[in-house]
């Protein structure tokens, strides 16, 4: 069944105006430290970025909160599986949050898709409750 679904649009020169203006203070308040390793690394690091930031928003409609209610920015963090696809780790109250959405004997699986074509970032996100021991 499904959960949530979320999406969020951004304009990368927002984030990449945000970057020159507050640095590393935007950067350590928004993004987990995994974030920051692969965003640095990349050549488009806005593009990275500004990705990332969008699948926060995207997560936050996901789970109806918004990014307030006690669900922060470094609660939803994007990780890349081995073959590079990304998904959402969450802590905090946006892992509470899950939980709370997620009825007795179900487990939440979330995809994500992430995406960019100058001057846009896109994110989607889908919540899924499966049974308990359903296959994946
Ligand atoms: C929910 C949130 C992520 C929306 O993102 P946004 O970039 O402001 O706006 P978007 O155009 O992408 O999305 C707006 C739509 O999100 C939807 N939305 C609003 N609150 C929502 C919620 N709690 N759950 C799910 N969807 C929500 C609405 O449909 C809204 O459009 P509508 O009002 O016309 O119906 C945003 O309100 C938020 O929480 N932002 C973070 C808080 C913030 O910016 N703090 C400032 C300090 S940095």
């Amino acid at each position: 069944m499904i959960l949530g679904l979320g999406n969020d649009m951004i304009d990368i020169r927002r984030i990449e105006a945000t970057l020159d203006r507050f640095g590393d203070r935007f950067v350590s308040r928004v993004f987990t430290a995994v974030e920051q390793t692969k965003s640095d690394r990349r050549a488009q690091r806005a593009a990275s970025y500004a990705k990332r930031f969008a699948a926060k928003e995207a997560c936050s409609k996901a789970l109806g909160t918004g990014l307030r209610r006690g669900v922060y920015w470094r609660d939803i963090g994007v990780i890349n599986l081995a073959s590079g696809r990304p998904t959402l780790e969450l802590t905090g109250g946006a892992l509470r949050h899950l939980n709370s959405i997620t009825p007795p004997g179900y487990e939440a699986r979330i995809d994500l898709t992430l995406s960019d074509d100058f001057p846009w970032a896109q994110a989607i996100v889908i919540i899924t409750g499966l049974k308990t021991g359903d296959d994946r």
